[in-house]
């Protein structure tokens, strides 16, 4: 069989950890794959970084864009992140001329999800994305696919890194936010601009876009309802433990008969509950099930390791002739769903 050919826009944490990924473990990913995965091309700004990987026999491409174009490329992997700009015109482009993309942009799937599903529909060409949500734990599979059968009545959890490490050492060490979240940047969990993180608009990308897989339509992120943690302090933290509780950002999505709820704000969570001992960096993603009850699913949700896994299992999905509709049907007909007002949950 002929070998699949990967061009990488993005060569920062995670999209050096999908080189390596390929190259370690090329035996069994080829065993299950059914092919060989070979990048072949990347683009990133900095050309001469060392990122701890060989890249002397891959095609650099000066523009990104040219990436969508290449010839030797079969597959588009779109790691340059946000919603608008050279994202979105590599993910477009490649869609357009008629190559599967594998994207960890949540905020582009968010934003754009709807629009680029339809792009991939007309073209007949896999969008896989399981990298824009939670990192390394399953979440898209386990929703659009583990839980096909079911109506799933409510999803989310915690689906913010970066935010879940300040609670946690906030309780933990009596230390203040804005010393604290110095610490999460240095960690590489945070966002290029941390406000994305704190203000809760990055668990907000990532519970609409399961919100949308989880109800069968894609939610309009403008109407989800957004609130973050930086009027947390000490004082909440305190009468949170003396009551049995912790605080924890949480993104909560349900199917009601009069619409969809999808909402993000710390909540008060009893202390002896599975989701509140999700402590530090880790995430959790929570489905319930009309049939299969209630799940979490708790793992590392950003970081080079959990997130190049994300990424290389949809590559493989991709060559294996595997991969699924991004609504998991057709998107003929799918408007899209406006979540709720507060008032109305
Ligand atoms: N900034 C995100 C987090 C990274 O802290 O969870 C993964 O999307």
């Amino acid at each position: 069989p002929t070998p699949l050919r990967i061009g990488i826009a993005g060569l920062g944490t995670v999209g050096a950890g999908v080189v390596k990924m390929l190259r370690d473990n090329a035996a069994l990913i080829t065993a299950r794959a059914g092919r060989r995965l070979i990048v072949t091309a990347v683009s990133a700004r900095d050309r001469t970084r060392d990122r701890g990987v060989d890249l002397s026999d891959v095609a650099w491409c000066e523009n990104a864009a040219d990436l969508a174009a290449h010839p030797d490329v079969d597959v588009v992997v779109e790691l340059v992140g946000g919603a608008e700009g050279i994202a979105r015109k590599i993910v477009t482009g490649a869609l357009e001329n008629g190559r599967p993309v594998v994207t960890a942009n949540k905020a582009l799937m968010a934003i754009h999800g709807a629009e680029l599903a339809t792009l991939a529909q007309k073209a007949d060409v896999p969008l896989m994305f399981e990298a824009a949500v939670a990192g390394g734990i399953p979440a898209i599979k386990t929703v659009r696919e583990a839980l096909a059968g079911d109506r799933i009545l409510k999803v989310g959890g915690i689906l913010n890194g970066t935010c879940n490490y300040i609670l946690t050492a906030m309780r933990e060490t009596g230390r203040d936010f804005a010393d604290i979240l110095a610490d999460a940047q240095k960690l590489g969990y945070a966002e290029a601009d941390p406000s994305t993180d704190v203000d809760g608009v990055d668990a907000a990308h990532k519970l609409a876009i399961l919100a949308g897989l989880s109800f069968g339509r894609p939610v309009v992120f403008a109407s989800v309802y957004i609130e973050g943690i930086r009027r947390i302090g000490a004082l909440d933290l305190h009468f949170a433990r003396e009551l049995g509780y912790r605080i924890k950002l949480l993104g909560i999505a349900r199917q009601h008969e009069n619409g969809i709820e999808a909402r993000v704000h710390p909540c008060l969570v009893p202390n002896t509950t599975p989701i509140a001992q999700v402590d530090g960096v880790f995430n959790a993603v929570v489905a319930e099930g009309a049939f299969v009850g209630r799940l979490m699913l708790e793992g590392r949700g950003a970081g080079e390791g959990p997130t190049a896994t994300a990424v290389t299992a949809d590559l493989i999905d991709i060559a294996r002739g595997n991969a699924i509709p991004v609504w998991g049907r057709s998107t003929d007909g799918l408007t899209q769903a406006v979540a709720l007002p507060r008032a109305q949950f």
